[in-house]
């Protein structure tokens, strides 16, 4: 029998699949609607040569009957995703840094005019939204367990504590720094399968006024794009505004507002405050009705979503493999997360993509986890051009084509995936 928080992916065979799935949230039957397969470490980059005893699990999703949480069947350990060589950089994309530079101004103007403020960042990667508020000289601390980001982050003049954020490392900070007047936390609170301890911690260390906001990619875009790569091992849940609201209250919490996002292919800013505290603002309630309307709690709407996954992976090999019959070139663009669910499950192989171009040092040299096509740097990718690029950061289009626009100058095609395979 299973229990919530019993999701351990890990069997004999290291594929194991639960027998059952409870909600990890409200012990509710989570009904599987999409699944691909075994699948490696999204992050976990190889170094050549050493790719014996790499890890593997069984990616599927399903919809809560209850508290309509989307979310993963299988968790994998959090150690294995992230430790001292987690390579992810949000500073890769300079439209991310911008994207967190005017939340933190957003933050100074608005939530921390009073006197001494506190600032803690869940998740805080390479400091880059943090570098602003101590810029400005506020006091602040990023937790983040990746210690070689957290190092980046110091460098930045960041403060950092090397940790997973959670009911009792919220409690420890609590204590050393006193209460938080802002608890920020992009791309993160989504990705921590026991994230009621994120929100017992979020109890703990949070000011009577304070705010816990929090942005993560939206449901709703992920279901409209039919962005089926946006399903893997760090997107343990998918939100939308009814799962969220359902969540954060079970905890004690009301959700007061909500933003829509245009980074990551769609997204949401939550922001929650104790019951209370903050009037709610109208959009939320606006959020509820949309989200009704689109079926967002509907297991009919994910099933369509797992059949048009279907159809782009069919797609996606028809034209890669034309192409190379036709004896064209063909390179993959970001060695995203999100390209390892699509590569593996659509079974791209390195006679068809021979090497992924990326900017991330830290990627760079190593082999895609699963598989095994090498990362190279972007300098790569004009040396010379290939005939067409597969564009895997699909999210930062405008930012790579802009930045490779003698590519496309020179006769380069791209190709896209979602919402459905075309070539630009
Ligand atoms: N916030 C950055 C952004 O939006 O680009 C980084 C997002 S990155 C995808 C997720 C980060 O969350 C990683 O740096 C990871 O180490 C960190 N993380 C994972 N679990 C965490 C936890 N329990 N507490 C704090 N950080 C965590
Ligand atoms: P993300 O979609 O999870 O943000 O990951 C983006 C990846 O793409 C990351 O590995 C950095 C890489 N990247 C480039 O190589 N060139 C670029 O111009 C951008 C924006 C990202
Ligand atoms: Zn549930």
């Amino acid at each position: 029998m299973t229990r919530p928080g019993d999701h351990s992916a890990q069997g004999p065979d290291r594929e194991g699949r639960p027998d059952m799935s409870l909600c990890r949230i409200c012990g509710g039957t989570v009904t599987e609607f999409v699944e691909f397969g075994r699948q490696p470490i999204s992050d976990a980059f190889l170094v050549p040569g050493r790719t014996d005893g790499e890890y593997f699990y069984h990616l599927a999703a399903g919809l809560c009957q209850s508290c309509t949480m989307v979310q993963l069947l299988a968790e994998v350990p959090r150690e294995m995703m992230f430790h001292e060589d987690y390579p992810y950089r949000t500073s890769e994309s300079a439209s991310m840094a911008k994207h967190f530079e005017l939340v933190a101004k957003r933050f100074l103007e608005t939530e921390l005019t009073g006197p001494d403020p506190f600032v803690v960042e869940i998740g805080s990667n390479d400091g880059v939204m943090l570098k602003t508020i101590s810029d400005a000289g506020v006091r602040h601390l990023g937790v983040d367990p990746s210690a070689g980001a957290a190092r980046a982050a110091e460098r930045a003049g960041v403060r950092a504590r090397v940790d997973f954020f959670e009911k009792t490392s919220a409690a420890a900070i609590r204590q050393a720094d006193g209460p938080a007047k802002v608890i920020f936390s992009a791309n993160t609170f989504s990705h921590i399968p026991y994230i009621g301890s994120v929100l017992e911690g979020v109890g703990e260390l949070l000011a009577d006024d304070g705010v816990f906001v929090f942005e993560e990619r939206y449901l709703a875009d992920i279901v409209a794009s039919k962005a089926f790569d946006q399903i893997y091992d760090e997107h343990y849940y998918l939100f939308c505004v009814r799962s969220v609201r359902n969540l954060v209250e079970r905890y004690g919490f009301e959700l007061v507002d909500v933003e829509h996002l245009a980074v990551h292919g769609g997204a949401a800013r939550y922001t929650v405050a104790r019951p209370g505290a903050r009037r709610p603002n109208a959009a939320v309630a606006e959020f509820l009705d949309r989200e009704a309307s689109l079926g967002l709690a509907d297991l009919a709407t994910f099933t369509q979503f797992a059949a048009n996954a279907k159809v782009i992976r069919d797609d996606l090999m028809t034209l890669l493999r034309d192409l190379r019959a036709k004896g064209k070139t063909i390179v993959g663009y970001g060695a995203t997360a999100k390209s390892a669910t699509a590569i593996n499950y659509c079974g791209i192989t390195t006679e068809l993509v021979p090497y992924v171009c990326d900017s991330t040092p830290d990627k760079q040299g190593k082999l895609m986890p699963g598989s095994h096509i090498p990362v190279r740097p972007p300098a790569a990718f004009s040396a010379p051009y290939p005939d067409y690029a597969l564009l895997f950061a699909w999210n930062h289009a405008e930012e790579v084509m802009a930045k490779e626009k003698e590519f496309q100058e020179s006769g380069g095609k791209w190709i896209l995936y979602v919402p459905d395979v075309h070539v630009v």
